[in-house]
């Protein structure tokens, strides 16, 4: 946040990137690289300062580790921002250029598409040499399908029913996420509302699913079952909570709650809430799906797998006094520590055999 010093210790490593010549201000956070290289995309936007982009990296690097462990995906966390640059920078020659430093990184980061890049720019960066996901295909389709697996195991266990049939979902964002979620969701008969700034695209969505389109700055006062933000960050804060008219919140956008203390707040509402990390999980398992070489099929029993998983964590929070935000949190926790101790009894082995090896060879 602007203003708050740097805590420059967050990630495991922190790469500042910098090139006047293509006028490139960059920063690549890795954050954890636990499970395997750090995967999570490039966002390209205007930060008010070079310390809220080194802020905002490791932030989203830090989320990245907690979607990619808790979807079972042998990625670790990281993320990048580029500074956005003005309209007389080559974006080509910036990408390329770009593309290089993360080759720096050994095969420690991974870049994928994020708000303000597109499938085009991960291309220009794997052009460069680096090792890339997005640069093909849009996940955007997939992420839709497992937030709509999320919606409907939120609902069937709120509401202890089966299906989604007449659930009114507001959908904010009539985007890549939020158009597709919509279809889905109304074809499993759920009654469809659309907020977008662009109000013409939510009328079409709108139209099309046979829903009906609200304005955008309605999207908290309107009465509905789930609110399913699919556009900006931080729709929730302490101050929005108490206008919310739904009684889920399940949606795509990263960074939903503007800080933890809102998961405590909605909770106290009696509203559930499917941490965005768990929900907006379907694209990276479609970036891992087309890196391990998996059909269709496969990966879409991987992404419908989120809803299993919202379930269990749902089902594990309402036994408890703790929010599913703090029960998957936990639980991130311990595959970390699982993971690290057994990375730490496999070097220990290794060094009693090499040490075995090595009395040997003396004899
Ligand atoms: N695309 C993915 O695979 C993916 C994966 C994980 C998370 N996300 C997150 O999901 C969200 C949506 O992604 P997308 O790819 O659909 O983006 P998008 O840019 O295609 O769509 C976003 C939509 O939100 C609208 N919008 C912007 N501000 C708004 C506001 N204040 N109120 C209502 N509508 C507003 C835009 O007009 C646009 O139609 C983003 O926050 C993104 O970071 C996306």
């Amino acid at each position: 946040m602007a203003g708050q010093p740097i805590d420059y210790w967050k990630s495991e490593q922190l790469v500042l990137c910098h090139d006047d010549g293509v006028g490139l201000r960059a920063v690549i956070a890795i954050n954890d690289t636990t499970l395997g290289p750090g995967l999570g995309g490039v966002r390209c936007v205007r930060y008010p300062s070079d310390s809220a982009a080194i802020t905002e990296a490791q932030r989203l690097g830090a989320a990245m580790t907690l979607k990619n462990a808790f979807a079972g995906l042998p990625y670790g966390g990281a993320k990048s921002v580029i500074e956005a640059p003005g309209p007389e920078v080559d974006r080509e020659a910036l990408m390329r250029r770009f593309g290089e430093f993360v080759i720096r990184t050994g095969g420690a980061y991974i870049p994928g598409v994020d708000m303000g890049t597109s499938v085009a720019d991960l291309q220009l960066m794997a052009d460069a040499g680096a090792e890339v996901s997005c640069n093909q295909e849009d996940p955007s389709p997939w992420t839709a399908v497992g937030v709509a697996a999320a919606v409907r195991a939120a609902i069937e266990h709120v509401d202890q029913r089966e299906g989604i049939d007449g659930a009114r979902v507001l959908i904010q964002g009539a985007g890549h996420v939020g158009a597709a979620l919509a279809r889905d969701l109304a074809a499993d008969g759920a009654q469809i509302i659309l907020a977008d700034i662009n109000a013409a695209r939510a009328a079409m969505v709108a139209a099309e699913v046979g829903g009906r389109a609200v304005a955008a700055d309605e999207v908290l006062t309107t009465p509905c079952d789930v609110l399913s933000p699919c556009s900006v960050a931080k729709v929730i804060t302490p101050q929005t909570v108490p206008a919310l008219a739904c009684r889920m919140l399940v949606g795509a956008a990263n960074d939903t709650l503007s800080d933890e203390s809102c998961a405590e707040l909605l909770a106290s509402r009696g509203i559930t809430y499917v941490p965005d990390f768990i929900s907006n999980a379907g694209g990276v398992i479609h970036i891992h799906s087309l890196r391990a070489g998996h059909d269709e099929q496969r990966l879409r029993a991987d992404v419908l797998r989120i809803g299993s998983r919202t379930r269990e964590v749902l089902e594990s929070a309402s036994g408890t006094a703790q929010t599913p935000l703090a029960v998957a949190t936990e639980r991130v926790r311990r595959i970390l520590a699982d993971a690290r101790d057994a990375a730490a009894g496999a070097r220990s082995s290794g060094a009693a055999r090499r040490e075995g090896e090595r009395s040997l060879t003396a004899v």
